[in-house]
């Protein structure tokens, strides 16, 4: 393969684990893919510490300062213009992108959703509250979709699933512990595929 890497914003609210695990993928000479830009709506998300730490480029948008999802995804839109972008992948980045901005950027959107889509997914879906709705339903397993964003939450084409199988002394804390692990080898085997094919 040649020296062409696909270009990456990674756009986080909170931990950055997932922000992690494609940090250390693009530190392989061989992984064909580098972050340019970390963005997160949290000003106090430590994904901006792990990214500084790896002297990526990082920016703040709060969404507390702006007076609507428009605003806000405008200013998104404004700081990827300054970054040399191919692909933007959503790692555990808690807000839902407005029509023009997936639109703009279509089929060019990743994110990491803790189960396996479509079962739990949509509005309200997220973190603890996934891992929930797993255990209410009585599921045998769980596991990581990463997909493609489209305007429908949650229901873009399904890139790579991995499963974890559903423990009966199971809670939410500890079933996301699993799922997450899983999270952080099929994100950067996503991130691969997409690189390869595109490149
Ligand atoms: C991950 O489990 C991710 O799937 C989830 O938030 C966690 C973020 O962890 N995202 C969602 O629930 C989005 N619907 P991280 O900040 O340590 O990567």
């Amino acid at each position: 393969m040649g020296t062409q890497k696909l270009n990456l914003a990674i756009l986080i609210s909170g931990s950055g684990s997932n922000l992690q695990a494609l940090i250390d993928a693009c530190s392989q000479d061989n992984f064909p893919a580098k972050i340019n830009i970390v963005i997160s709506n949290q000003p106090n998300a430590y994904g901006l510490k792990r990214a500084e730490k790896a002297g990526i480029p990082t920016k703040i948008i709060n969404h507390k300062d702006y007076d609507s999802r428009e605003s806000f995804d405008k200013a998104l839109l404004e700081t990827l213009s300054m970054y040399q972008v191919d692909l933007i992948c959503l790692a555990g980045f808690m807000r839902i992108l407005t029509k023009v901005f997936v639109q703009k950027w279509e089929g060019k959107i990743l994110n990491t959703h803790p189960a396996l889509l479509p079962k739990h997914g949509g509005k309200g879906m997220f973190g603890l509250h996934v891992h929930k709705a797993v255990l209410d339903a009585g599921d045998s397993q769980s596991g990581v979709s990463i997909h493609m964003v489209t305007e429908e939450c949650d229901r873009g084409t399904v890139i790579l699933q991995h499963t974890v199988n559903v423990k009966a002394d199971d809670t939410p804390e500890t079933l996301a512990a699993r799922v997450l692990e899983q999270e952080h080898i099929a994100y950067p085997k996503a991130v691969r595929s997409i690189a390869e094919k595109q490149l």
